[in-house]
């Protein structure tokens, strides 16, 4: 019993540790960075600043990532759907630096709601799990395939403006279509419509939100 308590304890310490590593990420150097040595466009104070607001849109997209993926990982019924999920996060995490970086250039900060986000994609994800491996890898497809829809979004509205963010955006959009098509070939299911609604609005409000602040 003692043992038990002790393996839960320490679980939620390392979750917890890890929402803060990601809620406070120090921007670090990373030589595959895409566009890094691309020359830094010339955007007027009014372009910058929606760049930014979609930058940061993104970063928050990868704040919950993380959230949802090291959740899900956490509950994961066998080691090897633990381990893909892991692997995953990991690429993810890559995508979180790679838009901080982006934000550092443009002089912009992360979302002030990153922590809630975190927290809200972590229950998420932990729900999504208990149904099971199967319903755990659909949610993983139908979040990577809203990504992939709403980075084509941002992609069209930077257009050829600012060469640098373009060169992430397009770098995450070809990784989030592989880790769905992963998700897939690993035997994840199609989730019923209405929760597919349900995780569009919530998208639907983080976006909103997290352009702004
Ligand atoms: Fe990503
Ligand atoms: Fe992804």
């Amino acid at each position: 019993m003692r043992n038990t308590a002790d393996s839960i304890t320490n679980k939620m310490m390392l979750e917890f540790d890890r929402m803060l590593k990601v809620v406070h990420h120090q921007t670090q150097h990373d030589a595959n960075m895409p566009g890094q040595n691309l020359e830094p466009p010339a955007l007027n104070t009014k372009q910058t600043q929606h760049t930014a607001g979609l930058m940061r849109i993104n970063h928050t997209g990868e704040v919950c990532a993380q959230a949802l993926y090291n959740a899900q990982a956490m509950m994961a019924r066998d080691e090897a759907t633990k381990a893909h999920l892991l692997h995953a996060a990991q690429e993810e995490h890559d995508h979180l630096n790679w838009c901080q970086s982006r934000l550092d250039e443009l002089g912009a900060e992360v979302s002030k709601t990153n922590a809630f986000w975190y927290l809200h994609s972590f229950a998420v994800g932990s729900l999504a799990a208990v149904f099971g491996d199967k319903i755990s890898y659909g949610f993983v497809i139908e979040t990577e395939r809203q990504v992939e829809s709403h980075l084509q979004e941002h992609i069209d509205d930077i257009g050829s403006q600012d060469a640098k963010s373009l060169a992430i955006l397009k770098q995450m959009q070809a990784d989030e279509i592989r880790h769905g098509q992963d998700a897939k070939d690993a035997g994840g299911v199609e989730l019923p419509e209405p929760v597919k609604w349900v995780m569009t609005g919530m998208s639907k409000i983080m976006k909103m939100v997290s352009y702004r602040i």
